[in-house]
């Protein structure tokens, strides 16, 4: 897990890297109909797995268990380098927002560990609900935009 240090985020990138390799190619910008599932969607998936097993693991006040599938969320992968690219082309002047929303889930999940850690069962709960707010957060902001303009639906 450790060795994710530097992909964190979902957008561990520089605007310097994203005009270097040229991402604004209509092509890879507009695709409203292709509707071939983003590797964040799988991302996202993971998250809510392992989501509903910290949600398990505290019915059981199994610690160990929430120490161990926070890490995983607050270090979840990143999708490959060209849908990052479709992503930055889309949300645009909102990339920063967007990165901040993901910084804020990582952080929660941090924190959650580190709760977690210590046998903390209020405290895991209250942990947990501050990372559900992050969540909720992005989504509120962004899922719709997304659905809409990568899978074309309203
Ligand atoms: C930085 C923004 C961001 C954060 C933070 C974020 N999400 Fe998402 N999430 C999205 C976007 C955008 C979509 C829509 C992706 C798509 O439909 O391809 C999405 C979609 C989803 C979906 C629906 C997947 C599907 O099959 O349609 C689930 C479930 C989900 N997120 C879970 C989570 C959980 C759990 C967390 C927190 C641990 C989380 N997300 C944090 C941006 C975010």
């Amino acid at each position: 897990m450790k060795k994710q240090y530097f992909s964190k985020k979902i957008f561990a990138i520089t605007a310097a890297s994203v005009f270097s390799v040229g991402i604004c190619t209509p092509a890879l910008a507009e695709n409203a109909t292709g509707a071939r599932p983003l590797e964040l969607r799988k991302i996202m998936q993971e998250l809510d797995k392992n989501m509903q097993i910290i949600t398990a693991s505290i019915a059981r006040e199994d610690w160990a268990l929430v120490t161990k599938i926070a890490p995983r969320i607050a270090e979840h992968p990143q999708p490959p380098l060209d849908e990052k690219m479709r992503i930055l082309a889309f949300i645009g002047a909102d990339a920063g927002k967007f990165e901040s929303h993901d910084e804020t889930t990582h952080q929660a999940a941090r924190a959650l560990e580190q709760v977690a850690e210590r046998n903390d069962g209020q405290g895991v709960i209250a942990a947990f609900a501050n990372l559900q707010n992050s969540c909720l957060a992005c989504h509120q902001s962004f899922r719709k935009p997304f659905v809409e303009h990568f899978y074309g639906q309203r």
